[in-house]
This record gives structure tokens, sequence and C-alpha cells, in this order.
């Protein structure tokens, strides 16, 4: 949630902060700006709306400094406007700060600051910030940086909450500072040149070498140096670690939209999930885990954790683990999970999947299950990223940069590895089954069968034109069809702003088939041979009803009576969400564009959500 950029180098700044910008706007698009070190101090341009609405502001190529920092915001406090925009300076304006993550104690400082004879113009929590450093800064003897440090260590020691900030100060016109704690924040490393960013694929261009900063770490970026503090400003040592993303990853490579790109991606990342993960014949390998027959028959019950679309993904998992591990296995939302205080023993596996790695819900969450002795292990997709860094054990799906806010080759990647975890539970815990051998076989004609759903189309682009206009859409499914019932509402929603609901397809009847009427649109997914024919009864419920419907499945049922059928190409139900969510993720999509709307930037959503 907010996208924060930071450059210092021999090159003009603003090019490069709007650039980046540009590829963070998916963190929150409600307002941007960015503050330029110019030879008479700092210059501040921002403005309401999307970052391109900078390129229109006439002083913006005035802008000549070579360091500057830069902001998308997604509102928290205060209503999207020019004045709550970061950056924000002081009352004095001698130091702009840009800050991604809340400040929960800011009418607190507010006050201290008031007090202390500070107005506030903004209504945002952030404002306190520079204000606070000020009020240090000026207690100091201002010699040197490190008195700036100092006093911006006493700022972020005042602050309760999560942060990542960058700081400029006009005593500095080479270095700037920044700290971070909860909230992502990468530093990228080049040639006479530095770089930060919330993430990765923004700065993936001009640098492929990035520093992590842990909790409460300071740094001080020039040209030719980044300098590390810790919490009690003793210089630390770091090595850069060097990301094999491939720069066209982080483009649109002539795809409309990053999401379309991402759909068609899937059959390659997911050839890049499995990797040397699985061979037939052959016990799988999974060199991130150590786990032990013992160890595993131990475990008193498995715990996945997660928010949204990885959420989802985490549904579908339940399956195997219980029926080919034996391991009981609970789902759960990661805002849910964190207050409710689960049943959490020394003896209790927690998955963690995070897309990003940085969803703080599912942080707070990882970080209980550690309090409380748990094992734990996190899935993600990037590297480095806080919920790796905190886990026992990590995985990373490879899937490659996913920029489209609605996730759709995450998800696929995530069950994939899922399913691997436990078919590798399985054989540790020497599970020797036939079906188990079928099961990788069909994992690895997973992308080829992806690949025969993309080719076809027309026929979901078809029913996307014919719902267009709906205001209400319904999708169910049994078992793990429900799951994935699930996911395509959920990116329904998303990106078409339709109001959908998953419903489990037996439920119906409690309640939900009140809203059927003529014409309202019906969505059944059917891949459980055994669950199949109860479905189709429900659809019969709704089709008596008047409702029109589509059915996405590869059961041999009869399908006279659907207004559409999609058929997708066989496989076990155990991982069927992976190619039936395909035409799900193709329909919201046409969906959205049919009606006009930015595909990859849905309103009020972000990609990364580092807020509770
Ligand atoms: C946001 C995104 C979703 C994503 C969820 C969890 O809501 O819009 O697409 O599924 O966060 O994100 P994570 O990075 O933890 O997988």
């Amino acid at each position: 949630m907010c996208g924060i950029v930071g450059y210092v180098g021999k090159r003009k700044a603003q090019p490069i902060l709007i650039n980046g910008l540009l590829r963070l706007e998916y963190r929150g698009y409600d307002s941007a700006g960015i503050s330029v070190m110019e030879e008479t101090g700092i210059k501040t341009i921002k403005n309401q709306g999307r970052v391109k609405g900078l390129l229109e502001v006439k002083e913006i190529e005035d802008l000549k400094g070579t360091m500057g920092i830069g902001h998308t915001r997604w509102a928290t406090h205060g209503k999207p406007s020019a004045i709550n925009s970061h950056p924000h300076m002081d009352n004095e304006k001698t130091t702009s700060v840009v800050h991604n993550g809340i400040i929960e104690n800011y009418i607190e400082l507010r006050e201290f600051l008031t007090k202390n004879g500070y107005k506030f113009l903004s209504q945002t929590d952030t404002e306190v910030i520079p204000n606070l450093i000020h009020f240090y800064y000026e207690k100091t003897n201002k010699k040197d940086k490190m008195d700036f440090v100092k006093a911006l260590k006493q700022a972020v020691e005042m602050l309760k909450g999560s942060f990542a900030i960058e700081v400029l100060n006009n005593d500095f016109k080479e270095e700037m500072f920044v700290v971070r704690k909860d909230s992502p924040m990468v530093i990228g490393k080049g040639v006479e040149e530095n770089y930060i960013s919330s993430d990765i694929p923004a700065i993936l261009s001009f640098t492929k070498d990035f520093y992590l900063l842990n909790d409460y770490e300071f740094a001080v970026l020039s040209k030719d140096d980044v300098e590390f503090y810790d919490i009690n400003l003793n210089k630390i040592e770091k090595q850069p670690k060097n990301i094999a993303w491939d720069v066209s990853s982080a483009e649109k490579d002539g795809y409309e939209d990053f999401m379309l790109k991402e759909i068609y991606e899937q059959p390659k990342s997911i050839r890049e999930t499995i990797g040397a993960r699985i061979t037939l014949g052959v016990k799988s390998t999974l060199d991130e885990l150590d786990f032990t027959k013992e160890y595993l028959e131990s475990v008193d019950r498995v715990y996945i954790v997660a928010c949204g679309t990885a959420m989802n993904a985490g549904m579908t998992t339940k399956k195997i683990l219980e029926q080919f591990c034996h391991l009981q296995t609970e789902v759960d939302i990661a805002s849910e999970f964190r207050y409710r205080k689960p049943l959490i023993t020394p003896k209790t596996l927690c998955i963690f999947i995070s897309q990003s790695g940085e969803t703080a819900d599912t942080i707070a969450a990882l970080k209980l299950a550690k309090e409380h002795g748990a094992k734990t292990i996190a899935i993600s997709n990037v590297i480095g990223s806080s919920i790796t860094r905190e886990a026992d054990y990590s995985l990373y799906t490879h899937a490659g940069p996913e920029i489209a806010v609605a996730s759709t080759k995450a998800y696929t990647s995530q069950i994939v590895l899922l399913a691997i975890i436990a078919i590798y539970f399985a054989e540790v815990l020497g599970v020797s089954s036939r079906e188990l051998e079928e099961l990788k076989k069909e994992i690895l004609e997973v992308p080829k069968k992806i690949e025969e759903i993309l080719d076809n189309t027309e026929k979901i682009k078809d029913f996307a034109k014919r719902i267009s206009n709906e205001k209400d859409v319904f999708f169910i499914g049994r078992g793990i069809d429900y799951t994935v019932a699930m996911e395509g509402s959920l990116k329904l929603k998303e990106i078409s702003y339709i109001h959908a609901e998953s419903y489990a397809a037996g439920e119906l009847k409690h309640g939900p088939i009140a809203l059927i009427e003529n014409g309202i649109t019906v969505i059944g997914i059917m891949t459980d041979a055994e669950l199949a024919p109860k479905t189709v009864s429900n659809l019969q419920e709704v089709v008596t009803r008047g409702a029109k419907t589509l059915v996405v499945t590869n059961q041999d049922i009869d399908k006279s009576m659907f207004d559409e059928v999609i058929e997708i190409p066989e496989i076990s139900e155990y991982i069927s969400p992976i190619l039936s969510v395909v035409p799900l993720q193709l329909l919201a999509y046409y969906i959205s564009k049919e009606r006009g709307l930015d595909v990859d930037k849905p309103r009020n959503l972000a990609k990364s959500v580092t807020v509770e």
C-alpha cells in the first residue's frame, strides 16, 4: 500500500522518480508527489490523482536535481487531495518525508508537537514525521549527517505502527536517509547511483543488486555509497542480493494489460515453480525443507493462513494434506487468525502464503504462530520479502513479478507449490501410492493443459460480452470446485465492480436461491466426478428459476440445459483449480474490458496491503 521511490546519482532525478512511481502505481493511486533536492533546497510537486498528472504540472520540468524522493498514495488518513499527498514537510520546510505505513499514535504525537508550537496542514498521520525529525534535529549541534540520523532515530522511536520512510533535509544536498519497520522497502545498488523502492520490479530496469533493510535499520544513501546503521547507530555491513528476475518480466511485452500478460504467462510461471522439485519415480526433493517422518507424525494440526487470493490458493490444499498425509488442516484468513486466539502448540505446523510477502495481516499471523512455538513455512513470490525473513522455512513460487492488482499467475503457482509440498510430506511419511505418482505426473502436465485453454478463448469472450452489464453474478461449486468459485467471484468483483458471490452449491437452497430470478447469471464449476451430478442438480434448480448459466467443467454431464459450457482438460480433482480458474480469470478480464475499466488498477484496491 503506497509506493515509495528514491534516487541519488548523477542523472536528473525527476524522470527516474516518475518512472519508478508509474511502475509502483499498482500499490496505490489516489495521489502522487515528488521532492527533489535543487541547489536552492528541496522543491516539492504533488497532486491528487494518478502519477501522470504530475507530468502536467509546468514546474516539473524545472526540477534539475540529481537526488529525490517520490510517493504514490493509497489513502488511509485523510481523503485523497493535494494537501494530503506526500511528500510532507515540517513547518520550517527544511525536511521532506514520504512514508508508507500507518502511524497509529499520530493523534498523540500531533498533540505533543502542537504543544511545542508546531502546526499541521494535512489530515495525514505522516505529517508528524518531518516535524518530529525537525524537533529533535534542532536539539543537536547540527554538525554532520550523524546528528541528523540521531534526530531521525529519536523521531522513529516515538512512532507506533508501521513505516518505510525516506527523508531529504536541506542541510544535506548529497545524502538521503531511510528507515523502516514492518513496511517494505528495498535499496537498489547502481554504479555512481543508488535507488530506493517499495519493491523490486519498479527499479529492476536500473539494477539487479538489492540491499534489504531489517526493522529499525537506517541507511544513508549518496551517489557512491550506502551506509547502514542499527538502532543504536552502530555502523553495520550489508551485502547486496542479486535478483535473477528478467527486466522484461516487469514490462507489458506487447500485451494490452499486465493482467492479460500474467494470465498468459501461467504455463511458464508454473514450469518455473515446478523446476526440479518433482521427478517421476523419484522422491520429491525440496531443498528448503528438512522434515523427518517423526516430525511430521508428531504434527498436531496444520494451519494454512493468508489473505485474498493467496487464501483461496491455500483452500485448495486442505484435501491433499488430509487425504494423502492424514494431517488435520485448517485454512484461515490472516486477519481473523491473528485475533481469534487459535490453538497453536509447538507441534503445530503453520504455512503462510503471500505473493508479495509483505501483507501486514499475514506477517502478524506468522509472528503469532512463532510466539506460540509453531514451526512456520512461508510461501512467497518475492525473494527476501518480510514473511520469508520471519519464517523458519521459505519456499518461493518463482512466478516472476506480478504487477496487476488482481492476482492470477501467483494463485496458480501457489497451488502448484502447495501440492508439491503435500507430496513431499506424503513421501516423507512413507505414503507410497499409485495416486501420489499419478498426481506428480498430472502436475508436470499442467502447463500444457493451460496452454490448451489459453488457445481457445472465443466462448469466454463471447460470454463476457453477454453478461458485462449484469449487476449480480453467483459462482457455485462443491468441494475443491467451491474454492475456485471463491476465486472466480473475487476476480470478477475486483476488476469489474459487479457484485459477485460464491457459494458451496449445496448451500444455495439455504438462502441465496431467494435472489435467483429471471436472467441472473450463475456460474457452476465441476471437476470432481463424485460431486458433479450434485452440482448439476443445484444448477438445474436455478435454471428452473430463470437463471442464465455458464459451466466450467471436464466432466461428462448433460450440457444441453446450460447457456454456455467451457470445457477444460481432464485433471485430478486435487489440483483442478489450476485449470478451472483460467476461464474465470479471463472472464473477469474481458468483462472489465467491456466495461471500459482500468483492469490493472481497480478502484480502491492495492497490490500489496501493508496496513491492517
Ligand atoms: C491484496 C491484493 C490481492 C492479494 C492480497 C494478498 O488484496 O489486491 O490480489 O491476493 O492482497 O496479497 P499477498 O501479497 O499477501 O498474496
